[in-house]
């Protein structure tokens, strides 16, 4: 078995994290992050983040500040960093949707809200290469802060589900529950007077 997405996915636990997210992943959220704190030097161009930190900053030990756009190393890492994320609140984490795994069964029940990404992400090589290469996973987006989680559940990325702590906000029962189409509650009928109804 040889295939990109399975090497993809080696190469991460073999220790290459050069694997960036493509482009259409911020158009469908649609929000800008204060900080992306596990970048390539320089940062990914069309990550629409004000400041980052790469390796030779060490972005763990650097303080965040404001929201925060989280693609982490993967493999043993991955935990580290979300565990920065939970404690720092405010944010968007993509990572392999690995419900096989002790970090999430952790930390997914911490999340604001949830995305289930549609498909496989084709993540975009940070050596230069023109071809993208398809995940050896699905991918998920855990959520922090409404704003954050509100940017999930308003993209069209895949399946959104409120984290199972989430109160539902007076917005996410009215203007954007009861009416559109599709629904954001993703059939999470306790969560929506509207949908309690139907
Ligand atoms: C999976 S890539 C994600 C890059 C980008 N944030 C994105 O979303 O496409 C992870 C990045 O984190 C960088 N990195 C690894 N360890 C780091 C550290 N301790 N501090 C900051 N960046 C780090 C890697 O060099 C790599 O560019």
């Amino acid at each position: 078995m040889t295939s990109g997405g399975l090497l993809h996915e080696r190469g991460w636990i073999e220790g290459s994290s050069e694997w960036y997210t493509p482009p259409h992943v911020f158009d469908a959220l649609a929000i800008a992050f204060d900080l992306d704190p596990a970048a390539p030097p320089g940062g990914v161009p069309w990550i629409p983040a004000r400041k980052h930190y790469a390796l030779a900053d060490n972005g763990l030990a650097r303080p965040w500040h404001g929201r925060v756009w989280l693609n982490p190393p993967y493999g043993r890492e991955t935990s580290r960093w979300l565990r920065r994320l939970v404690e720092h609140g405010d944010g968007i984490a993509l990572v392999f949707a690995r419900s096989d795994t002790a970090w999430f069964h952790e930390l997914a029940p911490t999340a604001t809200g949830l995305c289930f990404v549609a498909g496989r992400l084709r993540f975009v090589p940070g050596d230069g290469r023109p071809d993208a290469s398809t995940a050896g996973a699905p991918s998920l987006l855990m959520a922090y802060g409404s704003a954050c989680a509100n940017a999930l559940a308003n993209s069209d990325l895949g399946l959104y589900m409120p984290g199972p702590d989430t109160e539902p906000s007076a917005e996410h029962q009215s203007a954007a529950c009861s009416l559109a189409s599709p629904c954001v509650c993703a059939g999470h009928l306790t969560c929506c007077p509207a949908h309690t109804q139907v």
